[in-house]
């Protein structure tokens, strides 16, 4: 097959739909998933139309006035707008419209639609197994968690009983006191981390993604419920100086899992590295009422070329380690969903990460309970 050919059929069967307009708007060739996305039976039916006949009255006009001036200026314009289809049926669309230039000049436009709902159903699937890569490291965290506290509970129950057993047993009361609030204590922690787990492997949809009143400080403290003896036993030591009465709103699992990724990125940096090692965290209000989260490691830091990748999806140094690159990426994407912004720096061998998330004014209703 000649390469003409080639690129025809390429152009007809791509699974995005694409459109190839001249420079006034009108259309001139459209591929089948066009048709398919926009509910057309045949491409006679579009050419020589304007695309105004996917236009939805959902879209304000100021949408399409700032795409026209963007791709006239000979810029590529990106957006997510709302299109209807020949049924009448709304299709949301993440729209791509790049000017085709011949000789300098624009002579054409070429337009990709991406289904949003296959866009979204992809995010999902993603958020999905970045939740399951934290359940496996949890489940690492997990044993060291109930052990400690499960050895704990036998020294204090055996300690109880001998103290009791007998018929003339004399029990040392402020002893057997502490003793029992030591099983209190670690049944409670046991309880704590339990939770947690239950809360991470709901599915989304079945309460996964409800947001509530958070406090930072307890939410950053939960976050390292299955990753703390890990670090420890790494010998990293963990500063963390958070004022109490910063308040959020938002999804707990989410937003712990962004500060789980961050604490299992510094575990991973500081392998193999000698010398002291330290993770701190600061959480403080700046005057807008917003909350900043400074996270920082001394694990080395990020070289200045590969710094700007680290939010993309995929990008990954540890391919020896299976990384799957996502953890900084689908971290950047709840931040962003939450109202806030994240970002890194290194310089002097550390790295900083800098969080900012919508604050609640610093007496919200009490904070929701664990299980929601
Ligand atoms: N604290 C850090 N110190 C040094 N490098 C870091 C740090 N955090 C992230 N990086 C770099 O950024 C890259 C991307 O991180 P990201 O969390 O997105 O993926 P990953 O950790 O490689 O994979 P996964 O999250 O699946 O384990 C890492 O591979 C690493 O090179
Ligand atoms: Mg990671």
């Amino acid at each position: 097959m000649d390469t003409a050919a080639l690129m025809d059929k390429a152009f007809t069967q791509a699974d995005y739909a694409v459109n190839i307009t001249d420079k006034q708007g009108a259309l001139i060739k459209v591929n089948q998933a066009y048709l398919d996305l926009y509910k057309f039976g045949s491409e006679a039916e579009v050419l020589g139309r304007t695309q105004k006949i996917i236009r939805s009255p959902k879209t304000p006009v100021t949408v399409y006035k700032e795409m026209w001036n963007t791709i006239l200026s000979g810029i590529t314009w990106r957006g997510n707008l709302n299109n209807i289809a020949k049924d009448g049926s709304e299709v949301f669309v993440h729209l791509t419209i790049s000017p085709v230039r011949e000789a300098g000049e624009i002579v054409g436009y070429m337009g990709f639609s991406l289904d949003r709902a296959q866009q979204v159903q992809l995010e999902k699937e993603l958020f999905h197994a970045n939740k399951l890569e934290v359940l496996a490291t949890m489940g690492a965290g997990l044993a060291h968690e109930l052990n400690n506290p499960l050895a704990s509970i036998l020294l204090d129950a055996e300690y109880l009983r001998d103290a009791l057993a007998g018929p003339g047993s004399s029990i040392d009361r402020p002893t057997a006191s502490l003793a029992a609030n030591s099983v209190i204590n670690g049944v409670e922690r046991m309880k704590k981390v339990l939770g947690h787990l239950l809360m991470y492997s709901r599915k989304e949809g079945s309460g996964g993604r409800k947001h509530s009143t958070l406090t930072l400080a307890q939410l950053i403290e939960d976050s390292f419920l299955f990753l703390e003896r890990q670090l420890r036993s790494r010998g990293i030591d963990i500063a963390v100086e958070v004022e109490s009465d910063l308040f959020l709103h938002g999804n707990r699992t989410q937003l712990e899992s962004v500060i789980h990724n961050l604490l299992t990125n510094s575990r991973d940096a500081f392998e193999g590295r000698k010398g002291g090692k330290t993770i701190r965290i600061e959480g403080r209000m700046d005057a807008d009422g917003r909350v900043l989260i400074e996270y920082r490691d001394n694990a080395g830091g990020i070289p200045e070329p590969l710094r700007k990748r680290v939010f993309e999806p995929f990008f990954t140094t540890k391919k020896d380690m299976e990384g799957t690159g996502l953890g900084l990426a689908i971290s950047h994407k709840i931040i962003s969903e939450h109202g806030g912004t994240i970002s890194c720096d290194s310089a002097n061998g550390e790295t900083v990460f800098h969080i900012s998330l919508p604050g609640l004014p610093k007496d919200p209703p009490e904070p929701d309970g664990l299980i929601e």
